[in-house]
């Protein structure tokens, strides 16, 4: 069989997780690796992994040693792009794109959860996955960008086809994998087209009229930028929310002590929020590409090889966090990497928060004694980058 080029080899998962065990619960395996092998060479996928809070620190603050330009399965977007080009978006997009923006939604995120817990409290289970946690961040994208809700089914097909990862699958597949995606982005494309379009006719108060009217020094964004901006949003801002969401449960039903904590003293919240973002990252690995010959910890990489940064790891580095495999509801400071550091640092972060926070108030408000669902059997996600569970099921107490 023909090798995978190496521009797709990191959606390989590494051997040290290739068991069920260890992918829904990487986190020993990455604490052997943060000692044994901080940075090494990887065959198999034929790239770098680094995996300790310095040296991911290293990597991801130098964009002139390590480029965002790569894998091209999506289209181009900030996301891929390395300074000044990217400075350009970014500051664009920021004009649009404020905390005040984020803010202002947050009645909004309150209703919206409301309505999606509604039909299930009085029931005391809930599939925590399919019923919230999915739904809430694409209704709030939807909500954003000013697109009918009615659009929301489609929405999540669409995001799910641009983050789904390849794994060992023949050439075949893969290829099948990246012809959908592309057909995903054109798809996309035209929907946005349409809607751009609308909104340069008549404005309106949503993201898409406020990207259309960013300006600096009489730089606009393109209609293509613009495309691309709101399809980055649908593919970095939904599954990345799903799984925060998810991953917070969970950590409250494995650490049951947790609720009442967290209940006594909701103003706590917050600080549990960015903890989850530390111990339970949504994205626990983020890929560059070495610009030049660099040495690091003694290592030689090459220019043209890739490198993996292991924020899921880092995030456990006892040099950086003391106690670091426990989870401190009130950590303080936590400069955890679960947005990223640097340049391309989590635009949407402030969305993610407020949603995190909305959904952990909200639910241990209505729910006593929160539960995964007896006997249930974990999947993890078929991902080499995102860490999550495909379901989530639990029975509480009304
Ligand atoms: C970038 C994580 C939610 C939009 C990033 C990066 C990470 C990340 C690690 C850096 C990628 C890199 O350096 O290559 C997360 C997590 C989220 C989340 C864990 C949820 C818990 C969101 C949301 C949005 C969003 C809700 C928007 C609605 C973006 C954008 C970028 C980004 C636009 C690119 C920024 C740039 O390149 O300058 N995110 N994200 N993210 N995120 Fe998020």
């Amino acid at each position: 069989m023909k090798k995978i080029s190496n521009k797709y080899a990191n959606y390989i998962p590494m051997r040290e997780l290739n068991t069920v065990e260890h992918q829904l619960f990487p986190f020993d395996v990455y604490n052997e690796l943060l000692e044994q092998s901080p940075v090494r060479y990887d065959e198999n996928r034929s790239c770098w992994d680094v995996f300790r809070y310095e040296d991911v620190q290293y990597v991801l603050k130098n964009p002139k040693l390590f480029s965002s330009r790569r894998n091209r399965a999506n289209r181009e977007s900030m996301l891929t792009q390395d300074p000044p080009k990217h400075k350009q978006l970014r500051d664009l997009v920021n004009q649009a794109f404020t905390p005040r923006k984020i803010e202002e939604l947050a009645p909004h995120i309150q209703n919206i959860a409301d309505d999606l817990l509604a039909p299930h409290l009085q029931q005391g289970q809930l599939q925590l996955v399919y019923d919230l946690a999915t739904p809430l961040p694409v209704i709030v994208i939807a909500e954003l960008l000013g697109v009918p809700s009615s659009d929301r089914d489609r929405f999540k097909e669409w995001s799910d086809i641009l983050v789904k990862g390849a794994r060992n699958d023949s050439d075949e597949a893969f290829q099948e994998l990246m012809e959908e995606k592309d057909r995903t982005n054109a798809e996309l494309g035209a929907y946005f087209g349409r809607i751009i379009q609308e909104r340069r006719q008549s404005a309106q108060d949503d993201l898409i009229s406020l990207l259309i009217a960013a300006d600096i020094e009489g730089e606009h964004l393109t209609e293509d930028e613009i495309i691309s901006f709101c399809i980055l949003l649908l593919a970095a801002g939904n599954e990345t929310t799903t799984n925060l969401i998810t991953n917070a449960v969970r950590i409250l039903a494995e650490q049951p002590e947790l609720q009442q904590q967290l209940r006594e003293h909701p103003e706590m919240i917050p600080t549990a929020v960015e903890e989850t973002l530390r111990y339970y990252p949504p994205i626990v690995a983020i890929g560059r590409v070495a610009k030049e010959d660099i040495e690091l910890r003694g290592q030689q990489i090459r220019e043209g090889e890739q490198v993996i940064s292991w924020v899921g790891a880092a995030n456990r580095d006892e040099q950086k966090f003391a106690n670091s495999d426990t989870f401190i509801p009130d950590r303080k400071p936590n400069q955890h990497m679960g947005f990223g550091f640097g340049i391309h640092f989590c635009l949407g972060a402030p969305l993610a928060r407020l949603e995190g926070r909305v959904v952990l108030n909200t639910l241990l408000r209505h729910m006593d004694r929160i539960a995964l669902v007896e006997g249930t059997q974990l999947e993890p996600i078929q991902s080499a980058f995102v860490f999550g569970v495909k379901e989530y099921p639990i029975t509480f107490q009304p």
